[in-house]
């Protein structure tokens, strides 16, 4: 093969052979093709885009870079693109596995403005997301459900190119991007693939025509590569929930597993939707079916179970997460400065406040607050009064650092004299 060949194909807006995919990847994962032939690789794609069979390609090239496992049970897993707030994969995995669906859940630590669901997962004192791959398939499917973060022999060749992607202005790209988040959802092994595609200002994908479209690949490339797979594209330009942070999001996510408050039902609902969809697609049974039992399981408390002998198989302890959470930090309430409708809240706003108060990482490696964070006090629609609270900010820097980023709170707030149309959660579904 030679690089320069294909190079010259691709920038020429030519579709690329399968072989000579697979060759490129390869030996790019070997050492032999070098980063900056590599880049001018994803550059050309960036610019001339792939079609479906060479997204296709380019995912199954990449999943065989490592190791790739496999289940001889039904398997099912929900992959988010993450957003503000987004604590919805602690409730929708475990809930699965409740309806009899193992979940291997391969899940990332986060990197800019919010944790991670490892990071959430890891406030719990003694949890531990780092587990062998043989650990977290024992985990599976002796509990159902393990949530661990992917080890270096899954899909290597994704590694080394999202570092050479996130430096060469090349990560805005449907293909690019099919092929880094499935082909390590696909060597993960699990039969079913359920994905969130959000969009608004707390996404990735900023409209909702970008986010459909990256959708339709995910889903397009699942069932080339022989998986069930569909996928929901939600509205992440609001935080879900109150929570935003790690372990105030842990505590959310238990509420939601109690059932535990009413003004969670909106998201509830909508964790009850992804689960229903992963156990209908895996089990062959209706949507409908799938959602009646997915809410009973929910209401009588096995998801909740499942949660905590996941949290016990990874070495967690719920009676030091709890002891924990009464540990002193520095709290400032945000209080309404004028009278109506929260008709918005500004998730980007929200994020950036709380990474500032230490509840994300910078880089790779940085520690995080666990107790640092946002937690709002309304939502869209509700009406407040000046003086009514909106929010509270916590962290371990001390308070000075609170005082500083009241006022940045306070502008991710819009408040106006009528009452806004109640916010839509699901924009379409792919299937
Ligand atoms: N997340 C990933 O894992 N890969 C991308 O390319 C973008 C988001």
């Amino acid at each position: 093969m030679i690089a320069k060949l294909i190079l010259d194909k691709k920038r020429e807006g030519k579709a690329l052979g399968s072989a000579e995919i697979r060759e490129f990847i390869n030996g790019f994962t070997r050492g032999e093709i070098p980063d900056y032939q590599m880049s001018a690789l994803a550059m050309a794609i960036c610019c001339m885009g792939m079609n479906a069979r060479e997204t296709a390609d380019l995912t199954d090239a990449m999943m065989r870079s490592g190791r790739c496992l496999d289940w001889s049970v039904p398997t099912a897993d929900k992959h988010s693109t993450g957003g503000v707030g987004d604590k919805l994969s602690l409730v929708i995995q475990p809930l699965a596995a409740a309806c009899g669906v193992a979940v291997p859940s391969l899940t990332g630590r986060g990197l800019g403005l919010t944790g991670g669901t490892a990071d959430k997962l890891e406030t719990i004192p003694g949890y531990s997301c780092s587990q062998s791959l043989e650990r977290f398939q024992e985990i599976a499917a002796n509990v159902g459900v393990s949530m661990a973060v992917q080890t270096d022999e899954i899909c290597p060749a994704d590694k080394k190119l999202y570092a050479l992607r996130d430096v060469t202005g090349t990560v805005a790209s449907i293909p690019l991007i099919t092929g880094s988040i499935l082909s390590k959802k696909l060597a993960e092994g699990a039969h079913t693939l359920v994905f969130d595609v959000k969009f608004g200002c707390g996404a990735f994908m900023k409209t909702v025509e970008e986010a459909k479209a990256l959708a339709s690949s995910l889903v397009g490339g699942a069932r080339a590569a022989g998986r069930n797979s569909a996928a929901l594209v939600t509205d992440m330009n609001e935080p879900l929930g109150f929570a935003v942070g790690n372990a105030n999001e842990v505590v959310e996510a238990l509420t939601m597993l109690s059932c535990g408050d009413r003004r969670l039902d909106d998201i509830a609902d909508l964790c009850v939707e992804f689960a229903a969809r992963m156990v209908a697609l895996e089990k062959c049974i209706p949507h409908g079916e799938a959602r009646a039992m997915c809410l009973t399981k929910l209401k009588d408390g096995s998801a909740k179970a499942k949660f905590l002998s996941m949290v016990e198989a990874h070495g967690g302890d719920m009676n030091r997460f709890e002891a924990l959470l009464k540990q002193p930090t520095a709290k400032f309430r945000v209080q309404a400065m004028k009278s109506g409708y929260v008709s918005a809240i500004d998730a980007e706003k929200v994020a950036k406040v709380a990474f500032a108060l230490g509840a994300g990482r910078e880089k790779a490696g940085d520690k995080i607050d666990p107790l640092a964070g946002v937690t709002l006090a309304v939502k869209r629609g509700d009406k407040v009064s000046v003086g009514s609270p909106l929010a509270t900010l916590e962290t371990t820097r001390g308070q000075e650092a609170l005082e500083r980023l009241a006022s940045d709170i306070l502008k991710a707030f819009a408040i106006t004299a009528s009452r806004p149309e109640p916010r839509k959660l699901i924009e379409a579904v792919v299937e």
